[in-house]
C-alpha cells in the first residue's frame, strides 16, 4: 500500500521547514511527499506571490528528492477543503493511505475543518511540533502521530521579514529559491517604483530587466545578496530619462557632493541621483544599495562586491547588443568579477579617447585602484 503525505499552506514561501517536516514524514515511513500550496486558506490574508510562483518554487524545492513532489492539486478555484483533496488524492491514487501533515498549531482548530469526521475517516496526520503549541493536543476522532525529530522554528513571517530587510534569508531558504524569489522580484520592499512613473520607456525597461537577471546570478556566484542586487539593478537607471538639467536641480537638493565633469554629462550623473532618489524619495536605506546605484555609472575606488556585480550586469546583460569585448567580458564576469570590471572600463575608456572626449577621472581611480588590487593578491 502506497503511503502519501500532502504538505498544504501557503507555501508563501516554502522554506526550510516545510521541507524538514516533508523530510520527517519521509523518514517516518511515508512512500511520497507531495507540496501543495492553496489558493487562498480560510480564514487568512491572501498570500503575497501569485500561486503559479509559489508552485514553481515547490517544484524547485522538490527537486532535492525523488519522494518530494509539487502538486497542484489544492489550486482550486472556490473553498479548497481538505476532505475534498484527500478525496480526490483518493481517486488518483487507488488504495494509497493518505497522511496530511500539519504543524501544531493547527492543532486545536482542526476539530472545526470541514467535514471533519469524514476528513479524520479518510486520512491520518501527522503533526509537527512548534514552539509554543502542544503537539500532544488532544483531538477526538483523529489519527494524529508526532513527527517528534523535527520542531518548525522558521516561520514564512521570518523569511518575508529578511527578504524585505534585502537579506537572501540564507539559513532559511533553499538556494535556488532565494534565486527564483529574487529574479522574479517576489517579496520586495513596498518602496519599489512602477518603473513607468519614472518615464521607462519599453526598451529601458526590457534592460532594467535583463540588469536584474544578471546581477541576480552574478551575485549568487560572487556572494553578494540577490534580493539586494535585485533592488539595485531595478533602480539603477530610474534617473535616466530625465533631462540633464533636472538632474542637476535633483544633484543640487539632495546635497550631492559631484565633480564638475559628472555633473555636465547625464550618462554619468544618472547614477548618483539615481541613488538620490532612492535613498530620498523611495527610501530605501540599505548602503550597499545605494552605493551600487550611485556607482554604477563611473566605478569608484572600492567598489565591493555589490558594485561590481551591478557595474558589469549593466554592461553584460542579455539585451546588449553586440560591442567590442563584450563576450569576453561575459566570459570573465564568471570566472573573474575585477577581471570583468577592468575590462569594461578600460573599453569605455579606448573609446571615450578614441571620440576626442575626456575620460572620467573617478572611473581612472577605479581601474588604478582594481589593478592595484589584482598586484597585490598575486
Ligand atoms: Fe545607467
Ligand atoms: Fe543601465
Amino acid at each position: 500500500m502506497q503511503r502519501i503525505g500532502v504538505l498544504g499552506g501557503m507555501m508563501d514561501p516554502i522554506h526550510v521547514g516545510h521541507l524538514h517536516a516533508a523530510r520527517a514524514a519521509l523518514d517516518a515511513g511515508l512512500d511520497r511527499v507531495l507540496l501543495a500550496p492553496c489558493l487562498t486558506p480560510a480564514h487568512r490574508a491572501r498570500p503575497q506571490a501569485p500561486a503559479e510562483d509559489r508552485l514553481e518554487m515547490c517544484r524547485l524545492a522538490a527537486c532535492v528528492s525523488d519522494r518530494l513532489e509539487a502538486s497542484d492539486i489544492e489550486l482550486r478555484a472556490g473553498p479548497c477543503y481538505a476532505v475534498d483533496t484527500v478525496r480526490l488524492l483518493l481517486r488518483r491514487y487507488p488504495g494509497a493511505r493518505i497522511t496530511w501533515i500539519l504543524g501544531a498549531d493547527k492543532l486545536p482548530t482542526l476539530r472545526r475543518w470541514y467535514q471533519a469526521d469524514d476528513l479524520f475517516a479518510l486520512c491520518d496526520f501527522y503533526v509537527c511540533p512548534r514552539p509554543g503549541f502542544d503537539a500532544a493536543y488532544p483531538v477526538p476522532g483523529a489519527r494524529v502521530d508526532i513527527l517528534s525529530q523535527v520542531e518548525i522554528k522558521a516561520s514564512s513571517g521570518d523569511v518575508l521579514k529578511r527578504l524585505r530587510a534585502l537579506d537572501d534569508a540564507e539559513a532559511l531558504l533553499p538556494r535556488e529559491i532565494a534565486r527564483y524569489i529574487a529574479l522574479r522580484g517576489l517579496y520586495q520592499p513596498d518602496y519599489l517604483p512602477d518603473l513607468a512613473r519614472y518615464g521607462m520607456r519599453e526598451k529601458r525597461v526590457r534592460h532594467t530587466l535583463g540588469v536584474r537577471q544578471t546581477a541576480v546570478d552574478l551575485a549568487l556566484r560572487w556572494g553578494a545578496s540577490m534580493q539586494a542586487a535585485a533592488i539595485a539593478a531595478m533602480l539603477h537607471d530610474i534617473a535616466k530619462p530625465l533631462p540633464l538639467d533636472q538632474m542637476r536641480a535633483l544633484a543640487a537638493r539632495y546635497g550631492l557632493r559631484l565633480s564638475r565633469e559628472i555633473l555636465e554629462d547625464g550618462n554619468l550623473l544618472h547614477g548618483p541621483v539615481a541613488a538620490a532618489i532612492a535613498e530620498h524619495e523611495l527610501g530605501v536605506s540599505n548602503g550597499a544599495v545605494l552605493s551600487a546605484i550611485a556607482c554604477h555609472t563611473t566605478g569608484k575606488a572600492g567598489m565591493r562586491t555589490l558594485d561590481k556585480v551591478l557595474f558589469i550586469a549593466d554592461a553584460i546583460e542579455p539585451n546588449r547588443a553586440d560591442y567590442p569585448g563584450l563576450s569576453e567580458m561575459r566570459r570573465l564576469a564568471k570566472t573573474d568579477l575585477d577581471a570583468a570590471v577592468l575590462l569594461s572600463m578600460r573599453r569605455t575608456k579606448e573609446y571615450v579617447l578614441s571620440r576626442g572626449l575626456r575620460f572620467c577621472s573617478q572611473t581612472e581611480t577605479a581601474i588604478r585602484d582594481l589593478e592595484k588590487q589584482k598586484e597585490e593578491t598575486k
